[in-house]
């Protein structure tokens, strides 16, 4: 057995109970009430890299929840990685879903997972990836094989759009100079065939108000003749896509990249079952943009989803109303060279615009990001490839992700570096659901195939 496999099967019941301590703090960036518990997240954080051998570790404070920056500095004259991380979580709604509690973190096997998986709210997403690299870090230091400069950089409002670390990397240029970029905070296909995610999808999140009468009404006797908001936004919301599932505000496919067919073939070569997706998620039938195969729809396409719809009255039994106001939230994922910005105010005019006469549409951005494309013929990418051969024994795929990490494409605006992300969950790791989850084998194979990246790169950077 070679240094780095023998280190974590003498260490990885510790590593275990580390990340289970971890799990045990509810740090929520989104809610108010867990302030503390994500201050005390990043303490735990600062403490575990300062064990792991980095020379000297902070906390930066920042308009919002801190940043844990830590370095390890070997030669000026060898290459540098930064890790980012994040260390805050999820909400763990709806709770009464949960077989175990999400703060409680219990190991059972899965059909996917017969060694084992942590369940906790944040055990894949993201502590459990984060923490795969501090105990990397130690591995390579206590077996001395650390090949090159390292830098960590974990945040708390991932989940709520990374705010405070925008500003924090805006300022901080010189102090986080990198080679590279290395995430952990994506899936990849199956335990058997790994991946690694060459594409991240952009966002914008908006909130839509639409309102008629000034107060509540009696139905019977205002119905059918004043504008229902709740009839109304239902059916604006429903105008936004066409018979073939299309997005209808004017300009908002104009500058989507259209992938070659020869891209899209070698997309479709990915190992996929659709009976088992279906399965899976117990549909008998996928939706979604004609013309796009699933992998497509949820990669290289843009999309528009309410994420929540209320107004009027929810509560037991009936109640005959028409509600003064009717809300919703959206989602847009968008795809290379759509700019969220533009896509916002694309929103906004289109969704003012078809309001009709008898109610008022306000539309409030909320947060949002640009996505991102690696490229695969750059060193990083390269030796990520060669380190997963390594431990998995076959060749990673790339493939593009449907989630979003904003921050990815400020990194390359700011620091001028390309992100390798190397995602060890998976699909059916349900993060943001209730029973997230990470395997074991995910966990520990992380750990393992981490120094083989550091040890590529260094040697693919002479
Ligand atoms: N780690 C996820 C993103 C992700 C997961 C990308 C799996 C690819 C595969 C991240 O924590 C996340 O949840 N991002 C949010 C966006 C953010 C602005 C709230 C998302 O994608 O909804
Ligand atoms: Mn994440
Ligand atoms: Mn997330």
């Amino acid at each position: 057995m070679n240094t780095i496999k023998s280190y974590v099967e003498t260490h990885k019941n510790r590593f275990i109970d580390e990340l289970i301590e971890l799990l045990k703090i509810p740090s929520i960036s989104a809610d108010p009430a867990y302030t503390q518990d994500v201050i005390d997240t990043s303490t735990a954080i600062k403490n575990s890299l300062e064990k792991a051998g980095c020379d000297h570790v902070e906390i930066c404070e920042t308009p919002g929840y801190p940043i844990v920056y830590g370095h390890k500095h070997i030669s000026d004259h060898l290459p540098t990685v930064l890790v980012y991380g994040h260390y805050d979580v999820q909400p763990p709604d709806p709770l009464d879903l949960w077989e175990s509690g999400p703060f409680e973190p219990i190991i059972k096997k899965t059909e996917i997972h017969p060694e084992g998986a942590i369940f906790a709210r944040g055990a894949c997403d993201d502590k459990g990836q984060m923490y795969m690299h501090v105990k990397a870090l130690e591995l390579m230091n206590a077996t001395g094989q650390l090949p090159c400069n390292v830098k960590f950089m974990i945040e708390g409002e991932e989940e709520v759009g990374s705010e405070s670390l925008a500003w924090f990397v805006e300022r901080n240029q010189e102090k986080l100079a990198n080679d590279v970029i290395l995430i952990s905070d994506t899936g990849m296909i199956s335990n058997t065939q790994p991946s690694i995610t060459t594409g991240l999808r952009g966002l914008s999140y908006v909130e839509v108000e639409v309102t008629g009468p000034n107060r509540d009404l009696h139905s019977g006797l205002y119905g059918g003749a004043v504008a229902n908001p709740i009839n109304i936004l239902t059916k604006m919301i429903a105008s936004l896509h066409d018979e073939n599932n299309r997005i209808t505000i004017p300009g908002f496919y104009d500058k989507v990249e259209e992938l070659s067919t020869e891209e899209r073939a070698e997309m479709a070569k990915a190992p996929f079952s659709l009976e088992e997706y279906k399965r899976a998620l117990d549909i008998d039938a996928v939706y979604g943009e004609a013309g796009y195969s699933t992998n497509e729809r949820n990669s290289i396409r843009p999309t528009l989803d309410v994420n929540g719809i209320w107004g009027g009255y929810t509560g037991e039994g009936a109640k005959t109303v028409i509600a003064s106001k009717a809300y919703a939230k959206i989602s847009m994922r968008l795809v290379p060279n759509q700019n969220w910005k533009e896509i916002t105010e694309l929103f906004k005019n289109h969704f003012e615009s078809i309001a009709p006469a008898g109610v008022k549409v306000k539309v409030k951005p909320h947060h949002g990001g640009q996505g991102y494309v690696t490229p695969i013929d750059n060193i990083g990418y390269q030796a990520a490839s060669k380190a997963y051969e390594d431990t998995f024994g076959v060749t990673p795929i790339p493939q593009r992700s449907g989630g979003s990490i904003p921050i990815v494409a400020l990194f390359e605006k700011e620091l001028k570096s390309k992100t390798i992300l190397m995602g060890f969950g998976l699909n059916s790791d349900a993060i943001h659901s209730p029973n997230e989850h990470f395997g074991i084998f995910n966990y520990l194979k992380g750990i393992e195939t981490i120094p083989l990246f550091y040890k590529y790169f260094t040697e693919l950077s002479k």
